[in-house]
């Protein structure tokens, strides 16, 4: 049997395969309230049915201010858990495992879709004030970001932890917190985006203070038995900025504080990031922090063939593997992958099974 399908089990939580679903946003929650609308529920099913071992919901804001579009999801109230409630079934219902990726977008809220342009949204067009450690602009034509008080980040993390006793309540099974891609947690981390003076700026200890006050404030509140992850930016790709050194010492805190795994991510804060993306182009990051911290770790980035999957965990580069672009092209690619590896169409649900085996030249 491949490694990629070979069951993973996290405090409580036994994870059927290796191959996830990763956060990927969908700007489709159409009546600006954060809830998940049918888009959600079929797009996160059919991942499901396409044999994923977990499925991970886009990111999720944990304040309305925290949302990169009017339309991002969100969970900064108890009248959102209905939505979610049935997404976390849909998924459920496939053998998967249903997790939540919670977030907030710091400078980088506040735009149009992607498919609109990403352009900034002003406060009359639509947006609003923006925070951040510092008022640093993203790019030139972006909003410049209210530096928060300290008071601002105790209500951010603890809204981090409400987010995640509701997620809890509605069935979401794993919860990733998302420091990476220059949001909020991401431009605390940096020193080009966080200029700050007090606790919350400076040394490496103080730039990470805000990721590890969110991740105690969650792991305090969701059940000893859940698994918790963190997604990462390993690197920034600038002279002077964050990098792959101080991210381990990072993910020594974080495992300090009872996370269990790490999705190995990297850039998204600065417009100059020196990066030209390669077939797995992180899985350097994700086998350095795995052999440096002896943590679970997540491979994602340009993830496209089966046995470049399988090479990943055989390598020992990582224990799992997210898979985003790919998966929007083809829901069932873990369905293939298994018949290419293990020549098993047994996971097939029920209800596909006439189809299951078939070469795709006789369909
Ligand atoms: C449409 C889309 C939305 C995304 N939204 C998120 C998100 O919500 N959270 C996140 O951490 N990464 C997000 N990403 C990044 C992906 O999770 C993934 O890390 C990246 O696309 C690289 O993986 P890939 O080469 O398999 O696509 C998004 C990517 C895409 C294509």
């Amino acid at each position: 049997m491949s490694q990629l399908f070979t069951p993973i089990t996290i405090r409580g939580e036994t994870i059927p395969n290796r191959v996830w679903v990763s956060p990927m946003c969908q700007y489709s929650s159409d009546t600006e309230d954060g809830r998940c609308r049918p888009w959600h529920l079929i797009h996160y099913g059919s991942r499901a049915q396409g044999g994923a071992g977990l499925v991970m919901v886009e990111a999720t804001a944990v304040q309305p201010e925290g949302r990169i579009t009017p339309w991002d999801l969100g969970f900064w109230s108890d009248d959102q858990s209905g939505s979610f409630e049935q997404v976390a079934e849909a998924i459920d219902r496939t053998g998967s495992t249903p997790a939540i990726q919670l977030a907030h977008a710091g400078r980088k809220a506040s735009h149009t879709k992607p498919w609109e342009g990403s352009d900034f949204l002003e406060i009359g067009d639509g947006g609003w004030e923006i925070i951040g450690p510092s008022p640093v602009k993203f790019q030139d034509d972006w909003g410049t970001p209210n530096e928060l008080t300290i008071e601002d980040i105790d209500a951010v993390v603890a809204d981090f932890a409400s987010a995640a006793r509701r997620s809890v309540d509605v069935g979401m099974r794993a919860i990733e917190l998302h420091m990476a891609h220059g949001y909020l947690g991401c431009e605390f981390l940096s020193p080009l985006s966080n200029l700050r003076q007090d606790e919350f700026g400076g040394s490496l200890r103080n730039r990470s203070r805000f990721a590890l006050q969110a991740v105690r404030a969650v792991r305090k509140t969701i059940p000893e038995s859940m698994p918790l992850f963190v997604r990462v930016s390993a690197t920034e790709y600038m002279d002077d900025g964050w990098n792959i050194d101080e991210c381990v010492q990072l993910c020594q805190w974080l495992k300090g504080e009872g996370v269990d795994l790490i999705d190995c991510s990297s850039g998204g804060n600065s417009v100059d990031q020196n990066l030209e993306p390669y077939p797995g182009y992180q899985v350097q990051f994700s086998s350095r922090i795995r052999n440096d911290t002896d943590m679970l770790t997540g491979a994602v980035g340009l993830i496209t063939e089966p046995l470049q999957a399988e090479k990943i965990l055989a390598d020992e580069e990582a224990d799992v593997v997210l898979l985003a672009r790919e998966l929007l092209r083809d829901p069932y690619w873990p369905l293939h992958a298994r018949e290419v590896l293990d020549d098993d169409t047994s996971t097939w649900p029920d209800q596909y099974a006439r189809a299951a085996g078939i070469p795709s030249i006789a369909r």
